[in-house]
């Protein structure tokens, strides 16, 4: 299980928002770091096939990011995530199944499970429209785990989560890493320390810091601010 990035790079007009890239990731769950515009989420949507990189590569186990397969072991939830606010939670677990391409049966099952998951049970035949937006964003999370994905990036997926529901997602994701690569975005400096195995601060496209979060322990936010102080 290998996910090898190497030398990404991807600039819109004159802004470099990923600048030459490489990274071997292995199973495990990986905290990105990086102000506002540092390019994350430009990176994120490159290892998801959602954006094409202008030079360099990502494959896993040798299968290329543009391929079926690729996509088949791929979970993505985006930062601007878009709902359909006349959708109930189940109607669009059941829906993002269909085109991830379970059957219906598979679908409802693992739409039950997950609504469970993320504590939606009650909520699972209520419209998107009248969800919080910790509900939105917990049902953003549900639909990325419907094909059991080998390779889960998280684009800030705890933004707007409760304390409860932010403890409880730590726990799923520590339990999706264990077997799988896993990497999520965040500006919460503690959600860092409390999931992720390996730090990867990103500054100005580029890679900045890569590490075991733990020899940073206690001053991971102070060292995260060192890094951005000229800012
Ligand atoms: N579609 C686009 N067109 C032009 N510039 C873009 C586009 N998307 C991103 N950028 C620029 O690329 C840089 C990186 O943006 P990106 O969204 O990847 O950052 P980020 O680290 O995810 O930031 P945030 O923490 O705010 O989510 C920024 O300078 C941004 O303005
Ligand atoms: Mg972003």
């Amino acid at each position: 299980m290998e996910l090898i990035l190497d030398r990404l790079t991807k600039q819109y007009h004159n802004k470099i928002a990923v600048d030459c890239i490489s990274l071997n990731l292995h199973k495990g769950v990986y905290g990105l770091l990086g102000a506002n515009g540092a390019g994350k989420t430009t990176l994120m949507r490159i290892i998801c096939g959602v954006l094409k990189a202008d030079s360099g590569t990502v494959t896993y186990d040798g299968v290329d990011v543009s391929s079926e397969a690729y996509r088949a072991k791929l979970g993505y939830l985006p930062q601007d995530f878009g709902y359909y606010p006349d959708f109930t939670g189940m109607d669009f677990l059941i829906y993002m199944a269909a085109l991830k391409g379970l059957t219906k049966i598979q679908a409802k099952r693992k739409a039950n499970e997950l609504l469970e998951l993320v504590s939606l049970k009650e909520e699972a035949h209520k419209k998107i429209k009248k969800y919080s937006g910790g509900m939105k964003q917990r049902l953003g999370i549900a639909q990325a785990l419907l094909n059991n994905p080998q390779i889960l990036i998280l684009d800030e997926p705890t933004a707007g989560l409760d304390p409860k529901e932010r403890v409880r997602f730590r726990n799923i994701i520590a339990k999706i890493g264990k077997e799988n690569i896993v990497i999520l975005s965040t500006h919460i400096v503690s959600d860092i320390e409390h999931i992720a195995d390996t730090v990867l601060m990103m500054k100005d496209g580029r890679l900045i810091y890569q590490g075991k979060w733990q020899e940073k322990s206690g001053d991971l936010e102070e060292f995260y601010l060192k890094q951005f102080e000229e800012d």
